[in-house]
């Protein structure tokens, strides 16, 4: 009988991650709420005020700017001009504003041509928007290009999950990136490192998972190849070659990259 071959850290790996998972899920009164949370509900609010809130949200809180602009070409994610007409014809039957609330809160659900499922649903960590931030920002799609017809109960009642700490060391992470790893001839995370073969991780924890980053270290492949890059490039042996340890510290300094010494305008 043959036994497949799995990695020690893989298999670590996945009782970490199904135990962050178990945890995201069964603590939800441990809502972390970010200080600047937009609150519509009950009040009167106009189209056009929705739409530049939902404006402000798509370039700060909801980081969407990071993989996504509009009218311009290039970066990891479509281009979003006039996506409040297209929504209409990218599923059969389903509408522009069903389309657009779909994939905010189910990336996965339709897959733009081209682009892989790499985008975070925007109600869970680290985005995490509430109720009335996800009206404004359906709002501001459905005014590029279409009407804006969203109300606040097209969008579901959602719970918003528990932000968990993993255990692992940032410091001795930061030494795995730099030394055994050899992340940083291809990454730049925030102050260290330059090279451009890959994507510049210094925000790489705002705009992504630990699920999607743990499991992007040992299966590269797996997780869909980042828009703009070359696949098979990401070395698909690291869950072989790390320890149990080195592994954990590794994605612990991967979550403590929030932005800073990010390359400008976030392009490639
Ligand atoms: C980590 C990068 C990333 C972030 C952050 C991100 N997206 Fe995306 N988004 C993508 C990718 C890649 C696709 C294409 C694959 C797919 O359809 O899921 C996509 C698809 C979409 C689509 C469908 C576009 C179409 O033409 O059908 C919409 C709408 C969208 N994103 C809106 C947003 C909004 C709004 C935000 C911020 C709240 C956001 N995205 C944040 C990567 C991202
Ligand atoms: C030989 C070059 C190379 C090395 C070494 C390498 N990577 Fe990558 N990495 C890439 C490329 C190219 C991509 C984009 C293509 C893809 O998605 O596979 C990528 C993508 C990623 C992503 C996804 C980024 C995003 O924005 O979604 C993460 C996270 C990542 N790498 C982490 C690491 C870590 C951690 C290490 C070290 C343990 C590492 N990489 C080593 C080339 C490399």
């Amino acid at each position: 009988m043959r036994v497949p071959v799995l990695g020690k850290v893989s298999v670590f790996a996945l009782l970490v991650m199904g135990a962050y998972t178990y945890y995201a899920n069964s603590i939800p009164q441990l809502q972390s709420k970010p200080p600047e949370e937009l609150s519509l509900e009950g009040g009167n609010v106009t189209p056009e005020q929705l739409v530049k809130a939902g404006e402000g949200i798509f370039k700060e809180k909801g980081t969407c700017e990071v993989c996504h602009r509009i009218g311009q070409k290039g970066t990891r994610a479509p281009d979003l001009a006039g996506i409040g007409a297209t929504a209409a014809k990218r599923k059969p039957g389903m509408t522009a504003k069903a389309y657009i609330i779909e994939s905010l809160l189910d990336p996965g659900a339709h897959l733009v041509e081209g682009y892989p499922n790499i985008m975070p649903k925007v109600d869970r960590p680290p985005i995490g928007l509430n109720r009335s931030e996800l009206w404004a920002v359906a709002a501001f799609l459905e005014s590029l290009g279409g009407t804006v017809g969203v109300k606040l109960d097209d969008i579901p009642k959602t719970a918003v999950a528990a932000e968990v700490k993993l255990p692992g060391d940032p410091k001795a992470g930061q030494a795995v990136f730099m030394g055994k790893g050899g992340c940083i001839a291809c990454h730049k995370a925030g102050a260290i490192g330059a090279s451009p073969v890959g994507p510049d991780l210094s925000q790489i924890a705002k705009i992504q998972t630990p699920e999607y980053i743990m499991a992007k270290i040992l299966n590269p492949a797996g997780m869909g190849t980042v828009a703009g890059y070359p696949a098979g490039v990401m070395p698909a042996t690291l869950g072989q070659t790390l320890t149990a340890r080195e592994y954990l510290d590794l994605v612990a300094f991967l979550l403590t990259l929030k932005g800073e010494g990010a390359a400008p305008a976030a392009k490639k």
